[in-house]
């Protein structure tokens, strides 16, 4: 029996770069065994540090596989009017008619996309056309996009501006309208706010939440940064060297961290009225061409025992839906 509240199903994905630099042959495991699901209706952010494997995740997801990354295992279902849908059995051109209507991205610094020399305008009608087959008129497409503006409380001057003429912030919240005007059922945003100050990241975080409420859709927010997902995300999924390693409500994710990764995440976020330095996670990232034996996080880990070295802990239930993959919850110490 399906869970029909879910959009999209991964299931033990693994997809790898095959990279060949000075005659160097490597095997990048950036996304390696992860299995989750994205449900209807809600904010998910993916979490973790830089080089843990988001993007490459959000770029499978959203059917953008190009040498050198290819897939290697596994299997995403999107739930279309029902009927689930291995997107990897999909033809590009099928999977061209989900993007922007279905599935749309706001991709990492994607404040650059928007077309230098054309007035935004410009740009918005230059998208139209590439993705509606029907003919439009030229007012009926004024109308619908001064309408999808005012309803994202943007104000109507953008459009006669060119890209230069708008702050960082007005210029990602023009991407995110530009993202959303067909009204897509998902919509994934890798880092939308990094580039931006902590004032403007708020207001672009309250259109994203503006949007998913209004739309009743489903908003993925790709970020390092767990302060973000503090604010915006009502579930977390959090990344460690190509795995997800802890998913819960962000309730759960706060108050009750199993993972010791999620703990050092959570705890290296700056506290009102804490003045000490806060301690930074010791080492990086492992490089994934070769990554650790059992848990990848182990050579990080304060909690380290002798069984994370050797086996790899799987993402397991604890009751509620908050999974984690960690020896420390299974209780399996050896
Ligand atoms: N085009 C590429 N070719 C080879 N390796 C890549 C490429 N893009 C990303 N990687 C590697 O894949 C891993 C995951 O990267 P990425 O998905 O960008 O992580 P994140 O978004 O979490 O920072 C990193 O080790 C990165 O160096
Ligand atoms: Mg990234």
């Amino acid at each position: 029996m399906i869970n029909k509240n879910y959009l999209i199903r991964v299931e033990n994905l693994k997809a790898y770069y095959f990279t060949n630099l000075y005659g160097i042959k490597r095997l990048i495991k950036a996304v390696d065994g992860v299995s989750f699901e994205i449900h209807n209706n809600e904010i998910l952010g993916i979490a973790g540090e830089s080089g843990c494997g988001k993007t490459t995740l959000l770029k499978v997801l959203l059917g953008i596989i190009k040498p050198p990354l290819s897939v290697f295992e596994g299997k995403v279902y999107y739930l279309i009017n029902h009927e689930e849908k291995d997107i990897f059995s999909l033809s590009e051109n099928e999977f061209r008619k989900l993007r922007w209507k279905i599935v749309s991205y706001i991709p990492q610094g994607s404040m650059s996309v928007l077309n230098p020399i054309r007035k935004i305008k410009d740009t918005f009608k230059d998208f139209m056309k590439a993705h509606v087959q029907e003919m439009i008129s030229e007012d009926d497409f004024e109308n619908l996009l001064i309408e999808h503006l005012e309803s994202l409380g943007l104000p109507l001057e953008v459009l006669n501006s060119y890209p230069h003429q708008l702050s960082g912030g007005m210029r990602q919240r023009v991407t995110i309208a530009l993202s959303t005007l067909f009204r897509p059922r998902i919509i994934f945003a890798d880092e939308p706010t990094t580039a931006l100050d902590v004032v403007v990241q708020r207001g672009v975080l309250q259109l994203l939440k503006r949007i998913q409420k209004e739309h009743k859709n489903t908003i993925v927010i790709v970020s390092h940064d767990m302060g973000i997902h503090a604010h915006t995300s009502d579930r977390i999924a959090i990344m460690y060297a190509g795995k997800i390693i802890e998913v819960a409500s962000t309730r759960d994710i706060f108050s009750n961290p199993l993972h010791p990764y999620t703990k050092y995440l959570i705890n290296s976020l700056p506290k009102i009225g804490d003045k000490s330095f806060k301690s930074s996670i010791p080492g990086t990232p492992p490089f994934l061409a070769n990554p650790p034996s059992g848990c990848r996080f182990h050579e990080r880990c304060s909690e380290v025992m002798s069984i994370c070295k050797e086996s790899v802990p799987e993402l397991k239930d604890t009751g509620n839906g908050h999974k984690a993959a960690c020896f420390l919850v299974e209780g399996g110490r050896s």
